[in-house]
């Protein structure tokens, strides 16, 4: 179990803005309450993941304010502190979330701190062993509390390219006369130095679980990441996430299609499975509901949803469910911008307007990809706010709660949620495990249009994952006899000799 920051925080990134490492945001509870999770998480053989924060911290953390107080002094060397030019930033450098990486440090007119995120989210100076011993302490003393490994978040920006220097101004109309993050990355080398130390010496001796958030690195690195001696034991694999995507911003990206979803998944799963494991996700906290921003609009009903389920958890990885997503979740509705909290999605929303869209085409564009969409509460029940809180919720509740909550779809057998308990037991059934994590993902029948075909082949067994991904009948021929149908998400199942009539958006599993 997997749990976003729950550390102290003033919450100008919702927790990925840390200001006491050691401590419990009171909006979550108590050091208590997390010993009592740990300890019954324990007992029922599972295991907690938290999030490690470490590129940056919260401009709030005490490191921070010292170093504000007195930037030339021991803690200005904790972060990143430069002279400008004349009053104007270091490097021409955009931040993650608009605006440059510089900000003036008070009281200075040519000195600034470097924040890759947010303002309020100062990067850690990594340069310094100091800054690093801090960090592994910190993660030791989580381990030695009984946690057992962590999700390092934004990972990838812990080395930077240095002495700092300008990169050629992107060739988008964002307008801003600065390059994207990336680039720098791009030319930073030796992340595997720290992240290598990093393991050796607080994960290591404590057999911690980690699982990396990277984006911007080289594909030969994989190895590096997840190979036998890699770093982490797995990273997430955001390949189909980048299907789309525009540097010029959210209003020019475009929809995903199955044609493309396929061959950016084949196409990185030959690669990664002879490395080591990725881990499969169609959504997390950072992105919109998978099943709105997957399926078709007018497409998007419980048995897309299964295929959608069914393909994330027979590829080949290691499947991470997001609160919500078990029950199929869909994208919410805001009504105006003052519904959103999330700075990225102001900032796009800004972005769109600046060029001249309208405001209410501006809130639709970034309505599709905020990811305030995936972070509503959870729908538990019918009652009032889902059943998540009688106070008043953070954010409001997407008002489709009534008909997709826990409650009802516990008391069908059809449901989602059904759906996935029923995936899930079929990875940890002991007759189907070894294909299902192990065996080889090898794709088949590639030149059938929306269709997603491939096999997993094990030591002793043979799958075929077939999943119709459109809203219309389509007959395949088959290459083989089948031998039993272990998964089907829809009514029924049409086959005539070698050939399967599959329904909008049929999901099989059979054996052959
Ligand atoms: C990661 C987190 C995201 C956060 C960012 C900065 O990408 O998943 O939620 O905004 O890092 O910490």
């Amino acid at each position: 179990m997997w749990i976003s920051p729950i550390y102290q925080s003033p919450f100008v990134d919702q927790g990925y803005d840390i200001s006491d490492y050691y401590a419990i945001d009171p909006v979550f509870g108590t050091m208590e309450d997390m010993d009592e999770l740990i300890a019954e998480a324990k007992k029922r053989d599972m295991h907690i993941v938290m999030d490690l924060v470490v590129n940056h911290c919260s401009d709030q953390h005490e490191w921070f304010q010292k170093a504000m107080e007195d930037p030339f002094g021991e803690y200005g060397k904790y972060f990143y502190i430069m002279e400008g030019k004349d009053g104007l930033p270091p490097t021409n450098w955009r931040s993650y979330f608009g605006g440059s990486v510089w900000e003036k440090v008070p009281g200075y007119d040519n000195l600034f701190y470097l924040h890759m995120f947010a303002k309020e989210q100062p990067d850690l100076n990594w340069e310094n062993p100091v800054v690093r011993e801090e960090i592994y302490k910190n993660i030791r003393w989580w381990l030695e509390k009984g946690i057992s490994g962590f999700r390092l978040d934004a990972i990838i920006n812990i080395k930077k390219s240095l002495p700092f220097r300008d990169y050629p101004v992107d060739g988008d109309d964002r307008g801003d006369g600065m390059c994207r993050p990336g680039i720098m990355l791009e030319h930073a080398e030796g992340v595997h130095d720290f992240l290598q130390e990093m393991k050796r010496e607080a994960f290591a001796p404590y057999h911690a679980f980690t699982i990396g958030e990277l984006f911007d690195f080289h594909p030969e690195e994989l190895e590096k990441f997840i190979g036998d001696d890699g770093c982490f034991e797995s990273i997430f694999d955001f390949s189909t996430h980048l299907i789309g995507a525009s540097p010029k911003g959210w209003y020019d990206c475009k929809k995903v299609t199955a044609e493309e979803y396929k061959k950016v998944v084949f196409a990185n799963k030959e690669i990664s499975q002879e490395i080591g494991m990725m881990a499969n996700i169609i959504e997390n906290h950072d992105e919109p509901r998978g099943v709105s921003h997957y399926l078709p609009e007018g497409e998007v009903n419980e048995t897309s949803k299964k295929m959608l389920c069914g393909l994330m958890m027979m590829f080949y990885g290691l499947p991470f469910l997001y609160q919500g997503q078990e029950i199929g979740m869909e994208n919410t509705v805001f009504e105006s911008i003052a519904d959103v909290d999330d700075i990225n999605t102001i900032d796009e929303y800004n972005n769109t307007l600046r060029l001249g869209f309208g405001r209410e085409e501006a809130l639709k564009i970034v309505s599709e990809r905020s990811r305030d969409n995936a972070r509503t509460p959870m729908q538990w029940d019918a009652s009032e706010n889902a059943g998540f809180t009688k106070g008043t919720p953070w954010l409001k509740v997407n008002p489709n709660y009534t008909e997709i909550n826990v409650a009802e779809q516990q008391m069908r057998e059809d449901s989602v949620l059904s759906f996935y308990k029923e995936m899930i037991d079929l990875r940890k059934n002991s007759e189907y495990k070894e294909v299902i994590v192990y065996g080889k993902q090898i794709p088949v029948l590639e030149d059938v249009t929306n269709l997603i075909a491939f096999y997993r082949k094990g030591e002793e067994k043979t799958l075929l994952v077939l999943a119709n991904w459109e809203n219309a009948e389509k007959e395949v021929a088959l290459n083989e006899e089948v031998g039993c149908v272990i998964v089907n998400n829809s009514v029924d199942l049409e086959m005539n000799g070698n050939t399967v009539k599959m329904r909008p958006y049929q999901f099989l599993v059979l054996e052959v």
